[in-house]
């Protein structure tokens, strides 16, 4: 069973996508607003049922029904307003999920928690210290929808097919994240053989500031977080050990300790089966200290 805490636009896009994967038998949404889960189930499992797809989804308001639950997804906070950054949220939903992920330790502690819920790193970083779980067992998920917006700013700029793209981001899940050139490829010919140092300068500012082009025009980013977060459930449940770049707590990695950022790791059925290392240059490691040092800035308000 994967349970979905948060039932409103992301959260409902998570079960969605979710369960089109066809990954489990069973999905709870939880919220506190009475109605918005079971209604979201009701209208998710037409959908399900007009495709002969058996995705059980269920919703309700009761946290005790999360037992059981293989992995526990985070979203439930307040999401961003046109012209908020990601930080501006940091206070309000730093309480909202410390009392969410209590009830994770009590109803599902031997789950994996993935904190979706802005600011992504700070509140995955509070996620794991609140739960007391081993640190493969906590994984944000930020970096994975910056990368499918860089893959396509590389997919508009190249109009190479979106298949052949691969492509990394790390960092802050912020306005410091760091999408990589270097490390980015179509078919296996680097980017930066394809495209000019400007154009690249420009896809790699257009990736930081897309998401708030969107929450301008339509109000909310709604599928690409939704999906972003089905493809980390996926690499869990059939442990396909895919390299997602999530938020994880650093014992020493990329020589930091004791904060939570978007990281390359090896993903599956153990969660976060090993942080993979990237060789940094110096500017990629300006912008990395950079998200750093934002996201400890922003740890050290929380009341843990
Ligand atoms: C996003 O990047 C708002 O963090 C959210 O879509």
């Amino acid at each position: 069973m994967i349970t979905i805490i948060g039932s409103g636009k992301v959260g409902g896009a998570a079960a969605l996508f979710t369960a089109l994967r066809k990954v489990t038998d069973e999905i709870l949404l939880l919220d506190v607003v009475q109605g918005l889960p079971q209604g979201e189930a009701m209208d998710l499992n037409h959908m399900l049922a007009e495709r002969g797809i058996d995705v059980n989804i269920r919703g309700s308001n009761d946290y005790s029904e999360m037992k059981g639950s293989e992995i526990v997804v985070v979203v439930a906070g307040s999401g961003r307003k046109p012209g908020m950054t990601r930080m501006d949220l940091l206070k309000i939903n730093a309480s909202i999920v410390k009392g969410v992920v209590e009830n994770i330790r009590k109803f599902a502690k031997d789950s994996m928690i993935i904190p979706v819920t802005n600011p992504l790193d700070p509140i995955a970083y509070l996620t794991y210290k609140v739960s007391g779980f081993e640190k493969n067992r906590v994984f944000g998920m930020g970096n994975m929808l910056d990368l499918s917006r860089f893959v396509e700013f590389i997919h508009e700029s190249t109009r190479y097919s979106r298949h052949s793209i691969r492509a990394m981001v790390i960092g802050e899940h912020g306005e410091n994240m760091l999408p990589m050139p270097r490390y980015s490829t179509v078919s296996g010919i680097p980017l930066i053989s394809i495209l000019s140092e400007e154009k690249i300068e420009g896809i790699v500012q257009d990736t930081r500031q897309v998401a708030a082009k969107v929450i301008e025009l339509k109000g909310a980013t709604v599928h690409a977080p939704g999906n972003a977060i089905s493809t980390i459930i996926e690499a869990v449940v059939r442990d396909t050990k895919q390299v997602i770049p999530v938020a994880t707590y650093l014992d020493g990695e990329y020589d930091h300790s004791n904060v939570s950022i978007g990281v390359p790791a090896v993903i599956g059925k153990n969660g976060v089966e090993k942080v993979v290392e990237l060789d940094l240059n110096s500017n990629e490691k300006e912008w990395f200290k950079k998200g750093i040092d934002s996201v400890k800035s922003a740890i050290s308000n929380l009341q843990l």
